[in-house]
């Protein structure tokens, strides 16, 4: 992959991994693989590199920065998170240019030691409000705290109006394209979406608290570059739009998602019974409604959906008086993400004695979401009353959408 001109001497220098498929551990899936994005800042007097790659890609990264220089000569290396997919290269770049200033927030001056062990680089804090002249071209620092570290922080090129914000905005989509006007528009929202769902949800007031802070700073924006992904060049205020959706629970302009999202796992086939029942009704009641068995599913994949929907049924047969534990990294990821403004409800069947019910009620409550009823608990094979005792607990969904409009 060759580099790209994103502005007048700013350049994508990064690295596209098409094998990518995990991410955060297995929690997360890269179906579509990712990017590492870092980007070489040219000014009439100083050159910046605004962060690295993952290590395996470090190389990549040089290959790309002697495309356009003499890597001895990188005067600033800015490192906007020190998260290993952009950190990882620091030191072979430091290798080249020993002599390079680093510039980072307070919080991750540490981090940055304990990753490498102390090498005697020269590293600056920054903040909002400080700003690095390379001549002709300023880098203007905003600190973003949790988004999604504490580290983490935006960099700001005021003469091109283009924001550089590390993480945030970002997707897992390797492509041959670098810009959201090459690739499909609704793969790269869903894109989003997932990474948004995955990473940022649990940030998701300081996501509003932040784009407000931007708004009242004042700052021009007609490009963003992330650190994974396409750089949103074409639109700019699609991405921001959608943040602003997802951040305070509301639904995101142009997309069609699924309202309720059923999630289940079976023994024999009794939960799967009333799963169905109750899917079925959801959509009999004008329902947009997604329904999963977490057995054959992709945790990450129902997240991204959970983000956009409205309520989350959860459904497991009993064993050894709890649920099954094939749904516990789905729940348990519900509620560290805590999804804003859900609606949460729990089904199950179990023979001799139950336990699976409560349990997921619980979770669900954990997570942040408002349960409908002590939920609904059957015994054995659903006979036709169980089967529509399954219908009205979605009815009472459907009812209780309906009247919030
Ligand atoms: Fe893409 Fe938080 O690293």
């Amino acid at each position: 992959m060759a580099v790209v001109e994103v502005k007048d001497n700013v350049y994508w220098v990064g690295a596209v991994d098409w094998q990518s498929r995990y991410f955060h551990g297995v929690i997360y899936t890269t179906h579509r693989g990712t990017t590492y994005n870092a980007y070489l800042v040219i000014g009439e007097k100083y050159k910046a590199l605004i962060d690295t790659v993952y290590t395996p890609f470090s190389e990549v990264l040089v290959s790309h920065l002697k495309e356009l220089v003499d890597p001895t000569e990188i005067d600033y290396v800015v490192v906007n998170h020190v998260e290993i997919d952009h950190l990882g290269a620091l030191p072979r770049v430091m290798e080249l240019c020993p002599q390079a200033k680093i510039f980072c927030s307070q919080r991750a001056t540490w981090p940055i030691k304990k990753h490498f062990g102390e090498r005697g680089w020269d590293m600056t804090v920054v903040g909002t409000g400080d700003v690095l002249d390379l001549g002709g071209k300023t880098i203007q620092f905003i600190e973003a705290p949790m988004l999604h570290w504490p580290d983490s922080m935006f960099s700001y090129i005021p003469e091109d109006r283009l924001l550089l914000p590390n993480d945030a905005f970002g997707q897992h989509l390797a492509s041959s394209g670098r810009f959201d006007d090459e690739v499909d528009n609704a793969i790269l929202m869903d894109e989003a979406a997932k990474y948004y769902a995955n990473i940022l949800l649990p940030f998701s007031s300081l996501v509003d608290r932040k784009l407000k802070e931007i708004a009242k700073l004042g700052i021009e924006i007609d490009t963003i570059a992330p650190s994974h992904g396409v750089i949103w060049r074409k639109d700019p205020n699609q991405i921001i739009t959608a943040y602003q959706s997802w951040a305070n629970g509301l639904e995101t302009p142009g997309r069609v998602f699924p309202e309720v999202v059923v999630v289940f796992d079976t023994m024999w086939g009794s939960t799967e019974k009333m799963a169905e029942a109750i899917s079925d009704e959801l959509s009999r009641q004008g329902l947009r409604v997604s329904l999963y068995n977490i057995g054959k599913s992709d945790d990450s994949d129902i997240i991204r959906e959970v983000l956009e929907a409205k309520a989350v049924i959860v459904g497991s047969s009993t064993i050894n008086n709890a649920m099954l534990p094939s749904l516990s990294p789905f729940l348990y990821g519900l509620v560290g993400l805590k999804p804003k403004g859900k609606m949460g409800a729990a089904f199950g069947s179990h023979g001799w004695r139950g336990g699976a019910v409560p349990q997921i009620a619980a979770m669900l409550a954990d997570a942040g979401m408002e349960l409908v009823g002590d939920g609904l608990a059957i015994q054995w094979v659903p006979d036709a009353a169980d089967l529509e005792a399954s219908r009205d607990l979605a009815r009472q969904v459907a009812s209780i959408l309906a009247s919030q409009g």
